[in-house]
């Protein structure tokens, strides 16, 4: 797009406006936030602007009229992040150095809740043609927002895990989200998160994506800076060992997160109270390096590919029972077909808040039994 004048962007999304975000002042003496919503007062058509100072919120009742000339007096220009959700599509602005606006991300508009649920369109979230700059620079997309072929099931997989994500928050009205991804490495699904919480839902959205790779964590920083993807971060870091981020976490995703990388991720989960959590694990190595016979599953032991499967079942059904122990609602769904991913198991829970100990006692039984550890399990004593 074109760089263009936010007004006049607001005013021609005006007639459909569902919403509009303005946030990231550039100067102090401007409001912290203001979002706008349609309202129908005394059967007339109004827009509510809701102005956050400090720790308050103030409320203005507009006409449309009035809406684009305090647009264009006060906010145009003065905030570096825009959104405009109308009822076709939702579109991102960023502020630019010349004082006009571009389009950094749009989007067709999610349903409305009651046309939403779990039988929606396959690919619908993310589809290709979606203005989604970040994955041209990613590579899953070409400049045109075709998919790249050799990143087919890349775009599938994380299409895949967003709609998973949506399902969850059909009907959610949260306005603010903070996710981490543990080891997010080429990020695209961070990307497409905060495409979809930031974009999709108009949500205010803080995303971490950690990874060893210093370089990877770099460039995903460079393309999130590219966009003015303010809320989107990426740090260079040891899961298993660093110190994270401290502040209150709502969801923790991993997708192929290395072996024992998933279990800090969903370790820092239960000690954060993390109310989401979607892992898609991988390399479960762990048990599989110790695993030796020690009772009735024996048979299962005599070959090393069998050994090696009911090595990786054995690390998610004792995450899915150490995380039930620690208040968890725990899913394991199939994440994607086998023809996308051989790596295609999902822990999806969810935070419940009743606890027990009878998932662990199990696990550690048969961990004394069959002579191998687990790290999930040894984090949750
Ligand atoms: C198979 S890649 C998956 C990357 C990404 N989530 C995706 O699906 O495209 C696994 C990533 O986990 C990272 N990783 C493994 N162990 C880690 C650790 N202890 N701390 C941080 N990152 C780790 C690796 O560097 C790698 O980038």
């Amino acid at each position: 797009m074109t760089e263009r004048s936010l007004t006049l962007e607001l005013e021609s999304a005006l007639e459909s406006l569902s919403k509009a975000v303005f946030s990231q002042p550039i100067d102090r003496t401007a409001d912290a936030k203001i979002s706008v919503r349609p309202l129908l007062l005394r059967g007339e058509r109004m827009y509510q602007a809701e102005m956050c100072r400090g720790a308050q919120a103030f409320h203005e009742n507009l006409s449309g009229e009035a809406l684009v000339r305090r647009c264009r007096e006060d906010w145009d220009g003065r905030y570096r992040q825009a959104l405009l959700v109308t009822e076709e599509q939702s579109a991102q602005y960023s502020l630019k150095t010349n004082g006009r606006y571009k389009k950094t991300a749009s989007a067709a508009a999610l349903p409305r809740p009651a046309a939403a649920g779990h039988n929606r369109e396959k690919g619908y979230i993310l589809r290709e043609g979606e203005n989604i700059p970040a994955l041209v620079d990613l590579g899953v997309f070409t400049p045109e927002f075709k998919v790249v072929k050799a990143r087919y099931d890349k775009y599938k997989q994380i299409n895949r895990f967003v709609e998973l994500i949506d399902q969850a928050f059909a009907d959610s009205e949260k306005k603010a989200i903070t996710i981490l991804d543990f080891g997010c490495g080429k990020s695209y699904l961070t990307f497409i998160l905060y495409y979809y919480f930031a974009v999709k839902r108009g949500m205010d959205v803080t995303i971490i994506g950690y990874d060893l790779k210093a370089d990877v964590v770099e460039r995903c920083g460079q393309i999130a800076e590219k966009y003015g993807y303010t809320g989107l971060r990426f740090v260079h870091a040891d899961v298993s060992r660093d110190v994270l981020y401290q502040e209150k976490v709502d969801m923790i995703v991993t997708l192929h997160a290395c072996d024992t990388a998933t279990d800090y991720a969903l370790h820092y989960a239960i000690e954060k109270g993390a109310d989401y959590i979607f892992s898609v694990p991988c390399c479960q190595h762990e048990i599989n390096r110790d695993i030796r016979k020690g009772g009735d599953l024996d048979i299962l032991l005599e070959h090393g590919l069998l050994k090696e499967r009911l090595s990786a079942l054995l690390t998610d059904a004792i995450r899915g029972k150490v995380l039930e122990d620690m208040g968890y609602k725990v899913d394991m769904i199939e994440f994607t077909d086998f023809d996308h991913s051989p790596k295609n198991l999902m822990i999806r829970a969810r935070r419940r808040g009743r606890k027990g100990t009878k998932g662990r006692e199990e696990a550690r039984r048969l961990a004394e039994a069959y002579g191998f550890r687990q790290t999930l399990l040894e984090l949750c004593p």
